[in-house]
């Protein structure tokens, strides 16, 4: 079959547009044309096979491919696939905005590392799941890594058990591999868990310069401080307004009661919200900040308490911020704790000194760092400080997560210790 043939009738299969092919390909979409229209019978090797990669061809038509148009095939060792994202744990709330962003600065803009950060259980990994299988559905090749493990259970860093399979890889091991794996190619890599630094950490910055086609999302607690880095902060989810009295319907779309009762009725099939307990899961909801993990917690311990005696018994009693079910590396608190650990030594003396505080201004911490809108942004950025409201644009507020965390540690001096 002549090379344009074969090329037209695997774009075909593949359902992408000629424009689409040549993005993929990073060939012209003239180029394309001239390939099918047969004006160029004999295309450079190396085009085959960015284009056998843009189809996604296997082994045996990539060389059938590299017949037709009269060059032998590559014989490179093949590159292997790194393997695709999981699938997410379930639909996504809310966030469609965050999602959005997301897409775009990695397809519109064409940023090429985009770190997507928070604190642990703020739900960073959902998101870029979700991200990743829209992407995938669009026809972009998307490789995964993650070095924590399953990424979906713990918020703990990747477990350090010499027991088990060897010495942990070291990052240059790592990042060679990926690089190897990836080569010229184009495609995303999304890197999860990549929270602690240390073993198995990819170096990010030599990956992208090793692979000149790739694009990479990665979560993190902090900012890799790379240039072009493009940061997407995941703060809480929208928690609702304390009322009077409370539309059951209207209330039950606000994103994190919207997640609450998704976890509630999984355990309760038949919780509704009325009257007797919408208050509570309203206080609750805003007591933790939306922060969709410790919401999933408080459902998992709601069918041992009601919502309201949850809500009296948590602030006195940590245990209650952990997994019902899980070990006891899924502590809220704990993981809570790298990331305080992960702002500079200054800041976090100004996150000790304010985080009792209802709420504060940047100039309110005037006295305690030279440079305070640094500071801020600093603690904001990390998912530890949010703003104090929508009608308190200047006033900020640590979580009461962050709140708690000094206060369990109070007795030890100072800040938190681990
Ligand atoms: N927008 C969301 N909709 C539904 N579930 C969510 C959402 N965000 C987070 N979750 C759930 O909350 C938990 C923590 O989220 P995860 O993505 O693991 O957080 P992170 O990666 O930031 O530690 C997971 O069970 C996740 O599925
Ligand atoms: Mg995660």
């Amino acid at each position: 079959m002549p090379f344009a043939e074969l090329l037209k009738r695997h774009r075909g299969r593949s359902g992408l547009t000629q424009q689409q092919l040549a993005d993929f390909a990073t060939l012209s979409v003239r180029a394309i044309r001239d390939l099918e229209s047969g004006r160029v019978r004999r295309p450079r090797r190396e085009s085959v096979g960015l284009l056998a990669d843009a189809l996604r061809l296997g082994a045996p038509e990539r060389l059938q491919l590299h017949a037709a148009g009269g060059s032998p095939a590559d014989h490179r060792p093949a590159l292997c696939e790194l393997p695709a994202p999981p699938a997410p744990p379930g639909a996504l709330v809310g966030r469609e905005a965050e999602l959005q962003v997301l897409l775009d600065q990695v397809t519109v803009h064409g940023h090429r590392l985009v770190s997507v950060v928070g604190i642990s259980g703020i739900g960073k990994t959902h998101l870029v799941l979700e991200a990743a299988e829209v992407l995938r559905a669009r026809g972009w090749r998307v490789g995964w890594h993650s070095s924590a493990g399953d990424p979906l259970s713990c918020g703990g860093p990747p477990a350090a058990d010499p027991g088990s399979g060897g010495p942990p890889a070291r990052a240059t091991e790592v990042t060679d591999d990926l690089a190897a794996a990836i080569g010229e190619r184009h495609q995303l890599l999304v890197i999860d868990g990549d929270d602690a630094p240390g073993p198995g950490r990819v170096d990010v910055g030599a990956l992208l310069r090793r692979c000149p086609g790739l694009r990479v999302v990665v979560t993190g607690l902090a900012p890799r401080h790379l240039p072009g880095e493009r940061v997407l902060p995941l703060t809480a989810m929208a928690v609702p307004q304390e009322a009077r009295e409370y539309d059951y319907a209207r209330l039950s779309e606000v994103a994190s009661v919207a997640l609450f009762l998704s976890h509630m009725r999984r355990s309760r099939p038949g919780f509704r919200l009325r009257e007797d307990n919408a208050h509570a899961v309203v206080r609750l909801c805003r007591w933790l900040d939306g922060v969709p993990r410790a919401l999933e917690y408080a459902a998992g311990w709601c069918l041992v308490y009601s919502p309201e005696l949850l809500l009296a018994r948590a602030g006195r009693d940590s245990r209650l911020l952990s997994s019902p079910t899980g070990c006891a590396c899924q502590n809220l608190l704990r993981s809570l704790a790298r990331s305080v650990d992960a702002v500079g030594e200054r800041y976090r003396q100004v996150l000790a000194e304010v985080a009792d505080r209802p709420s504060w201004t940047a100039a309110d911490i005037d006295h305690l760092v030279p440079d305070p809108a640094a500071a801020l942004h600093a603690l904001v950025i990390h998912g530890l400080v949010r703003p104090a409201g929508a009608h308190l644009p200047e006033q900020f507020t640590a979580l009461q997560l962050v709140r708690l965390l000094y206060v369990e540690d109070r007795p030890a001096g100072g800040g938190p210790g681990r």
